[in-house]
């Protein structure tokens, strides 16, 4: 039953969740439909995960290529061994330190598992996400749930439920509305499905440090990214996360030099007529006074700055406004989560920024 319009959009509090709307939304999981729900991270696009024709329905809403594979979301970590085989002491390692939560471990596939879910690959991405609504939903489906994050291909991941219809209205049959995601960037991907040390895939809501203290010989992935580099998994392309207007990106060693490089930036680009936003770290936000650029104030700690980023990529592109000015702190300040952050507003400026 695809593509049922108009998109149902249902409200549920996280802490006081309707049982018939779960269940509603379990059976549509259960008959091939697709539901949209709230995950700690980012919301989630969700079908069967072991039903090819309704996996095919999530690539063709999102427009998304078929190279690109899809998380299995499960409720329970026994649910890990019915998707994956061969699975290696350090991935229940892993599980058992952050699961329920934001890290996705990619292991060994069981054939039963869709290619079109793998995109062909011999490995499947597993993930137990925390949020009480996602949880509820893969018991009432009552199998593991399939989910990208649900936006556009390319586009910022949602954090709230009117990003989603933004998106995929008429798309997608339901949207469980549980209000804004808390963590704001999507999981931490790690692979474990090779021999040889573990590799980051994706830098995301589970900070670096944490992963590092349970994985000292953890591969990272190649942040100074380049076109003609291949993408370190298959759906970190170059261009990904992108708003409308340009973003343009500043990364700097120390405050003063950057804090000068971004005024004088803003008033080259003013002077020729450019409308401009700027997305600045709370105590940076008087950087650019008395210039009329639009300044938001992105966030005082860095899981605030996650939270925040893709929803204030949203909101501006709302608006008559032809760039977006973004600086990072300082790579020496930046911990795990502001690094995931800046991954995320490199893809969205398509790789390239000004270093000051
Ligand atoms: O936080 C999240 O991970 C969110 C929520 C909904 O769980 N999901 C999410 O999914 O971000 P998506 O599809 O937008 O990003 C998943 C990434 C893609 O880059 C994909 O290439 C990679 O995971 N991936 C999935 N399966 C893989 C596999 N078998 N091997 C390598 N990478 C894989
Ligand atoms: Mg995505």
């Amino acid at each position: 039953m695809p593509y049922l319009t108009p998109t149902y959009l249902i409200h549920l509090d996280p802490r006081d969740m309707v049982a018939e709307a779960l269940a509603l939304a379990g059976q549509i999981i259960r008959e091939g439909g697709l539901v949209a729900f709230p995950t700690e991270t980012v919301y989630g696009l969700g079908a069967n995960a072991l039903d090819a024709e309704a996996v095919g329905r999530i690539f063709a809403a999102k427009e998304r290529p078929a190279n690109d594979p899809i998380i299995a979301h499960i409720a329970h970590i026994e649910q890990m061994a019915a998707l994956a085989q061969d699975i290696p002491p350090q991935a229940e390692a892993l599980a058992r330190a952050f699961w329920p939560g934001p890290l996705t471990l990619v292991l060994p596939k069981r054939p039963h598992v869709p290619d079109l879910l793998t995109a062909g690959q011999a490995s499947v991405a597993v993930r137990l996400p925390a949020h009480p609504i996602a949880r509820a939903l893969i018991e009432a489906a009552e199998r593991p749930i399939a989910a990208p994050s649900a936006n556009r291909f390319s586009r910022p991941s949602p954090t709230q439920a009117e990003h989603v219809l933004h998106d995929l209205s008429g798309r997608v049959d339901v949207i469980l509305d549980g209000g804004p995601t808390p963590i704001g960037l999507e999981s931490s991907i790690v692979d474990l499905s090779q021999r040889g040390a573990p590799r980051l895939l994706r830098l995301g809501g589970l900070p670096l440090e944490a992963l590092r203290a349970h994985l000292p010989d953890l591969r990272l992935p190649d942040l100074r990214l380049s076109a003609d580099q291949p993408a370190p998994a298959p759906g970190t392309l170059l261009k990904h996360y992108a708003p409308a207007a340009e973003v343009v990106l500043l990364r700097g060693h120390d405050e003063a030099s950057l804090r000068a490089a971004l005024r004088r930036l803003a008033e080259e680009r003013l002077a020729q007529g450019q409308r401009l936003a700027a997305l600045l770290p709370d105590a940076w936000a008087g950087w650019l006074e008395g210039l009329p650029v639009q300044v938001v104030a992105w966030g005082s700690d860095s899981a605030a700055r996650g939270a925040r980023l893709f929803a204030a990529l949203r909101e501006l592109e709302q608006q008559p406004i032809d760039a977006i000015l973004a600086c990072a702190l300082p790579q020496a300040a930046q911990d795990g989560l502001d690094m995931a952050a800046w991954d995320r507003l490199l893809r969205a400026a398509e790789g390239r920024f000004i270093e000051v």
